[in-house]
């Protein structure tokens, strides 16, 4: 039976090791695949690979071990049941001998740390690539699929260079660090190695042409960015109602508060500035004006992996009355997030698997700012995945019966 392998940047973080745990979990039967929407009957008609096929390893910055790390899901923060990973234990300390030390030294400032020798940034792609190599004949995979799921960085300053491959070439070369972050020195390892590549986060991993021609020339499916969640997931299903029933929108007001690695992370206002960015997407294309919008994300650790986002919608409707609409969403983060990157895994297999490079826009309803596609109302970004399936499905029908 061929198996997958699926590299995760950020292998041990709470979504990461929520991923794994809930593949593991499924796979042995202890877990049912609620909340995949890869198994909704409707996108279930296409032959997706079967989360029991999955091999995971990946690259971590970190040194809690995996197992820790989702210990530490299931009592502090309960998110995951404890009996589940205690009985995952043997499963989570296999994958732990296949996450290798990741990159840390990228744009500019931080480079350096603790006076250490900085890895220039191409003896990182080919360290960085040779470890998928290596994955991917060790267990012997069919294809290896990476998928950015590591801490948010802070946005990266355009240069021209990012605009081409060559360019993007003559950055590594030169070790322009300030123009070349983690991300994309992991979506450019990943491309040149033949893996197709999922950004999960708000980073700019493929987002550059130079990196996506690299994607091209190898035939390579890739997307992002910024998985689609919570808040903005509620804004990409209300914004239409707005529109559609004629209803001016006054202001959109957004309060979001979350602990966890991530929330900690997301207090730095550099990294901060990049989730908003990929947050502040959804509203003006979408109801064809901009109303007064703002959103806050603020770092509350007790809350843990738990968020809460509170939305405060002001409206006119006939005769200019206005009126409100509020909502709260209460989440846990990786519980969430988990089963969209085994989504997003399976659907990327299957591009693959059928010769189909570049942007996977089929998937958009999966991010936040979603790669080359200008829908953004989430039914619009449905129907996309669905007349995906629909035309797969009715093009295996004919090849059969020819
Ligand atoms: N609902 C969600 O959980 C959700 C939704 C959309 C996007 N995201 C994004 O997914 C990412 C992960 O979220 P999380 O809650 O798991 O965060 P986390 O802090 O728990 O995990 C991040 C992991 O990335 C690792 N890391 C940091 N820099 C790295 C590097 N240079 N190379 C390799 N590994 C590195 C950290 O050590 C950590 O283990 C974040 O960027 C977040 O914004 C999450």
């Amino acid at each position: 039976m061929e198996r997958i392998g699926v590299w995760l940047i950020g292998a041990r973080g709470a979504l990461a090791s929520t991923a794994i745990v809930g593949a593991r979990a499924i796979s042995h039967g202890l877990a049912r695949p609620g909340g995949l929407v890869t198994e909704l009957p409707e996108v279930a008609a296409l032959r997706l690979v079967g989360l029991d096929r999955m091999v995971f390893g990946g690259w971590d910055i970190g040194s809690a071990k995996l197992l820790h790390r989702a210990r530490a899901m299931a009592v502090d923060d309960r998110a995951v049941p404890a009996g589940l990973v205690a009985a995952l234990e043997d499963d989570l300390l296999a994958v732990d001998n296949h996450i290798k030390p990741g990159f840390v030294d990228g744009g500019g400032r931080g480079a350096a740390r603790d006076g250490k020798k900085r890895e220039p940034l191409e003896a990182a792609v080919a360290r960085l690539g040779d470890d998928l190599e290596q994955f991917r004949l060790e267990q012997r995979l069919r294809r290896v699929i990476v998928v950015n799921v590591a801490s948010t960085e802070p946005p990266c300053a355009r240069v021209p260079e990012h605009d081409t491959l060559d360019g993007v070439r003559r950055l590594i070369q030169g070790d322009r660090r300030a123009a070349v972050t983690p991300s994309m020195l992991y979506a450019y390892a990943a491309l040149e190695r033949g893996c197709p590549y999922v950004n999960f986060t708000p980073s700019t991993g493929a987002t550059p042409a130079g990196v996506q021609e690299l994607g091209w020339k190898h035939a390579l499916p890739f997307y992002g960015n910024d998985g689609k969640t919570g808040e903005t997931l509620m804004k990409s299903v209300l914004a239409p109602l707005f529109r559609m029933r004629n209803l001016e929108v006054l202001s959109w007001a957004g309060f979001n508060i979350l602990g966890g690695g991530d929330g900690e992370n997301l207090s730095n206002p550099r990294q901060r500035e990049s989730k908003l960015r990929s947050k502040s997407g959804v509203l003006s294309p979408t109801l064809g004006y901009a109303p007064h919008a703002s959103v806050s994300i603020d770092y509350v650790p007790s809350l843990g992996h738990w968020k809460t986002a509170w939305d405060h919608i002001h409206f006119a409707g006939f005769l200019g009355t206005k009126m409100s609409v509020q909502f709260i969403w209460q989440g846990c983060d990786a519980i969430l997030a988990a089963p969209l990157a085994l989504d997003l895994v399976r659907l990327t297999d299957f591009a693959h698997e059928r010769g189909e490079r570049g942007p996977m826009t089929q998937l958009a309803c999966f991010f936040k700012d979603p790669m080359g596609v200008s829908v953004h109302s989430f039914t619009d970004q449905f129907r996309l995945l669905l007349d995906y399936v629909d035309e797969h499905v009715s093009r295996e029908r004919h090849g059969r019966r020819r």
